[in-house]
């Protein structure tokens, strides 16, 4: 099977948060002797662009209302990635350096259209187009509408929601900047009187999946306006959890890290990246180490953690180190912290792919009180590093987690607010005084497999039924 994903992000060319994760592993564990799989994403002006060289694979030209564009296919000289990548390059919207700005309409769009007239063009078509979040949600439409495309609307095309809450909304004027098609089926574009590219995927997708059975079954209750669509189309609808590329995420060899370490040098693999963070970030090592690492959105409840912080810091006797970058109120909030609480907490605004890694690897507890997660990343890197995850049950962290009072290795709260926050950091912290315990689920977490070599599987028997 010739398996084609189509995305805004793919790690390591470009990423902005999970979907890169997804996009740049999965194909990675479908490319097996029966399947290949490739992806085609932007071509942004980032370090991975810039620091490669690519050759041009195909030249053409796309329309979007009166407006002409040019554009290449480009492919890299020298692949050192485990899957195939294609760049669509259409220089005057696309090659900036930063994926999602505010011109997205134009930008996503020339990004499908052009990936559709290339894909006319091949000799061997895909056997599964598998396209990923809003930015991609017009290719399903397209396939089946745009009289352009009709040799590939036999193709089985999959759209996975990674988020529902963005979903790439724009006005009806815009109309003609999508190939011609029947008007009389302009309904399948439309949700609330907005051309709603998400909501046109999932109405023309052959099968819809979300990134983890939990976050499917909250969509029908709460989707930013989706609730009803996701209800009526649950037929072909399915979660299907993420995996982890657990080559990029070894703490037994991963470049990133201070000190690499087994299930048997857990301890002072850890200690030593502990150790490394607190030196680093003037924070005191002999006490727990809490994280939160992740964009400070609404979504990611980053918007309490200064209220937490300052109640859970009172007696000094825990440490915290923030690693993130959003919403700006909140990182100056976050910031502010910082003199206030010395020695005990610090913040690094921003976005830093190793020091990501050395927290996963140094912190004790990691703090993830998500409003939604349709799946989340964070906590299964967490685990696999034997970082105890804290988190909210919801969506994907329901759907990987067990509390330690029932058995499991982590610690749940089931609402977004302060004192619950602060109480499941008190009940770490009785965790982390029982020294055995602790040590114990530490060890047990690290041997949790969460890689994609299960949930690939998930996948190719969906698109087989397809
Ligand atoms: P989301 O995609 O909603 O942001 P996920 O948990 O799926 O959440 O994935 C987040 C990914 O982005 C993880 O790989 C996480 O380590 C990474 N990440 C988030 N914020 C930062 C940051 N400031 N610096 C480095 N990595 C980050
Ligand atoms: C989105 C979600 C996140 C998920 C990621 C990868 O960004 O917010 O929960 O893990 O996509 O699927």
């Amino acid at each position: 099977m010739k398996i084609t994903h189509i995305s805004a992000e793919c790690y390591p060319i470009a990423k902005v948060g999970g979907l890169a994760d997804v996009v740049g592993a999965l194909p990675k564990y479908q490319n097996t002797s029966s399947n290949s799989s490739q992806v085609i994403i932007p071509f942004y002006n980032l370090k991975f662009t810039q620091n490669n060289e690519f050759k041009i694979l195909f030249e053409s030209e796309l329309q979007l209302g009166v407006n002409n564009y040019k554009y290449r296919v480009l492919q890299l000289q020298e692949n050192s990635l485990d899957f195939e990548v294609f760049f669509i390059d259409v220089p005057e919207l696309l090659f900036n350096e930063y994926v999602y700005s505010s011109d997205d309409t134009d930008r996503f769009l020339a990004f499908q259209i052009a990936t559709l007239d290339w894909i006319l063009t091949w000799n061997k078509k895909p056997n599964i187009i598998h396209c990923h979040d809003h930015h991609t949600g017009l290719i399903p439409f397209m396939l089946q509408e745009s009289f352009n495309y009709e040799t590939l609307n036999t193709i089985p095309v999959i759209l996975t929601i990674h988020n529902a809450q963005y979903q790439g909304w724009f006005s009806h004027e815009k109309v003609n900047y999508l190939p011609e098609f029947n008007l009389d089926h302009f309904g399948l574009l439309d949700w609330n009187y907005q051309i709603n590219p998400l909501a046109a995927g999932i109405k023309c997708a052959w099968a819809v999946t979300t990134v983890s059975p939990s976050y499917m079954e909250e969509l029908k209750q709460s989707a930013n306006g989706l609730e009803s669509l996701l209800s009526h189309e649950t037929s072909k609808c399915k979660g299907i959890l993420n995996g982890i590329d657990a080559e990029v995420w070894n703490p037994e060899n991963d470049a990133f890290i201070v000190k690499k370490y087994k299930s048997r040098t857990i301890k002072s693999g850890r200690d030593a990246n502990k150790n490394y963070l607190c030196k680093t970030f003037n924070l005191d090592a002999s006490k727990p180490l809490f994280a939160f690492i992740g964009r400070l959105v609404h979504e990611k409840g980053s918007d309490l953690l200064p209220e937490v912080f300052k109640e859970v810091l009172k007696n000094r006797d825990i440490s915290v180190l923030v690693l993130g970058s959003g919403n700006k109120e909140n990182e100056v909030e976050l910031n502010a912290l910082v003199s206030d609480y010395s020695g005990n907490y610090n913040a690094f605004i921003g976005y830093d792919e190793k020091l990501s890694h050395i927290i996963y690897a140094g912190a004790d507890f990691l703090l993830m009180p998500s409003r939604v997660e349709p799946c989340g990343l964070n906590q299964m890197y967490a685990l696999r590093y034997g970082a105890i995850p804290i988190v909210r049950n919801i969506g994907g962290l329901k759907d990987t987690i067990i509390d330690i009072d029932n058995d499991g290795f982590g610690i749940l709260h089931e609402e977004v607010e302060v004192n619950q926050i602060v109480d499941a950091i008190i009940r770490a912290k009785k965790l982390y005084s029982k020294k055995t315990k602790f040590s114990d689920i530490r060890k047990q977490i690290v041997e949790i497999d969460h890689s994609w070599f299960v949930s690939a599987k998930e996948y190719t028997k969906l698109y087989k039924s397809l």
